[in-house]
């Protein structure tokens, strides 16, 4: 039979964290107990609580500099990797990936508010969205902040609010490249029908819109063709699509230094996820534009990529305590963990996978037994794992699942009025508070009786 903890087993590379199931710094300790980051996760969680986010500064670390180290090596002295905010937004992600020379990407005023906090520079960071409102628009200009233009919409407002300011803007414009990867639906965005970005065919139109404004000028291009994908041809084609664009925007006036190719390399979840490395990603990109620059005569455009997931996700890991259990003869046995939906969403709305062990004795040493497990909303989808095979375990046990640092907290919600995590960073065997924990009073915060209604209670 498989042994399904062989992903604690497997050699870590400490060079392409996307390609660990487990953050870098994972290790079981003499009493058999699962530590991250030096810090005993049993530790964490009677300080912290649980459920709790854990992210590897170490891991975190890892992937941005493999990010830079392979640009400079396929693409000297002419690149900008970007990091993708939505993946996972804080004040702290945004100061650790500024301290690693990355750029930023938001898609509204509350993701660029967090990269101005957290201190990335503002001429780094590139303001995306397929319907900004006026205000997010205002804001990034009065911040001098890039915008990547996405539709004909978007290009109105921004001439007129940069006419109504007098304010001159550089933008990039979002162009859908035609091109079809293999990933879940929901997360595919390069094919003709989608809902980003301008018609490839449609672009020669726009070019000569952007020649009769007086404020805009068109500095780089933007295209991004999906996430979670594990094939390199996708983005060696859309280098060279990409390429032929610049040459297209050149006989219009306008002289594109900027490509932007989006994010997208995808992650290992589980034993059967086999990504390429960054270096193979950024190797691919890099080729390829390079070599269709040279095809069509052109200097050498800055580079840009916006990786979300390769940097944060292998990083991440959410613990949880065992609650009930519920077992239906000869069907199922179901175990209840604290959370579920709410801190990780993407299990109901994806269906993905994810790999997981007991943090104590992580590798099933005592037994095997299969649980269906389940997070604690009113909602029977609420289903973490299918099937899940963990050694003997108890109420009041401790699961860690891993790969959970991208797209997990970013899109929790307060479903059921549950709060939030907090969300810790470890290194070297300190472990420092990241975002704190919300309680359920934080979450009446919001909520307003309105005075007549308060006089008849
Ligand atoms: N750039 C743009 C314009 C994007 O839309 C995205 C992701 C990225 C970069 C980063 O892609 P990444 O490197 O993370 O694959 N919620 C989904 C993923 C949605 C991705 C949205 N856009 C999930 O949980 O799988």
């Amino acid at each position: 039979m498989k042994d399904k903890t062989a992903f604690l087993k497997n050699k870590i590379d400490t060079n392409s964290p996307n390609k660990n199931i487990v953050p870098i710094t994972t290790a079981i300790d003499s009493t058999n107990q699962l530590s991250i980051g030096g810090c005993s996760i049993e530790d964490l969680v009677r300080k912290y609580d649980s459920p709790l986010y854990i992210l590897d500064e170490i891991t975190l670390r890892n992937s941005c500099r493999a990010y830079r180290k392979a640009l400079e090596k396929y693409y000297p002295g002419k690149s900008l990797a970007i990091y993708a905010s939505k993946a996972n937004s804080s004040i702290f992600m945004s100061n650790l990936i500024a301290s690693e020379g990355f750029g930023l990407d938001a898609v509204s005023e509350g993701e660029l508010l967090t990269a101005l906090k957290g201190g990335v520079p503002n001429n780094k960071i590139v303001f995306h969205g397929n319907n900004k409102s006026d205000k997010e628009i205002e804001f990034a200009i009065k911040n001098n902040i890039k915008v990547i233009v996405d539709n004909n919409h978007d290009l109105k407002r921004l001439k007129e609010i940069s006419d109504y300011f007098n304010y001159d803007i550089e933008i990039m414009i979002r162009f859908t490249p035609g091109i079809e990867c293999h990933t879940h639906e929901y997360i595919r965005t390069g094919s003709f029908d989608s809902k980003f970005g301008f018609g490839i065919e449609s672009l020669s139109k726009i070019f000569e819109v952007i020649n009769t404004t007086k404020h805009i000028k068109l500095i780089g291009l933007h295209a991004h063709i999906g996430s979670q994908i594990f094939e390199l041809d996708p983005h060696n084609d859309l280098g060279q699509i990409m390429v032929d664009v610049i040459s297209q925007a050149k006989k219009f006036g306008h002289n594109i230094k900027e490509l932007n190719v989006g994010g997208g390399l995808g992650i290992k979840y589980t034993e059967e996820d086999d990504p390429p490395s960054i270096d193979e990603w950024i190797r691919t990109v890099s080729l390829s534009v390079v070599k269709a620059c040279k095809k069509n005569k052109l200097d050498l455009p800055i580079l840009m990529c916006e990786p979300g997931r390769s940097i944060v996700s292998t990083a991440g890991v959410t613990i949880y305590k065992i609650g009930s259990f519920k077992e239906i003869p000869g069907i199922r046995t179901y175990l209840s963990v604290d959370g579920g939906m709410s801190d990780n969403p993407r299990p109901i709305t994806y269906q993905s996978n994810y790999s997981a062990c007991l943090v104590k004795d992580p590798l099933n040493s005592n037994s095997k037994n299969k649980y269906t497990v389940a997070g604690k909303h009113c909602e029977s989808g609420d289903v973490l794992f299918k099937e899940l095979e963990l050694g003997n375990c108890k109420t009041g046990d401790l699961i860690c699942v891993f790969g959970t640092g991208a797209y997990n907290n970013s899109m929790s919600s307060n479903y059921n009025r549950i709060p939030k995590p907090a969300a810790i960073l470890v290194c070297d065997g300190e472990a420092e508070i990241i975002q704190r924990r919300e309680s359920p009073h934080d979450l009446l915060k919001y909520d307003v009786l309105p005075d007549r209604f308060m006089k008849q209670s």
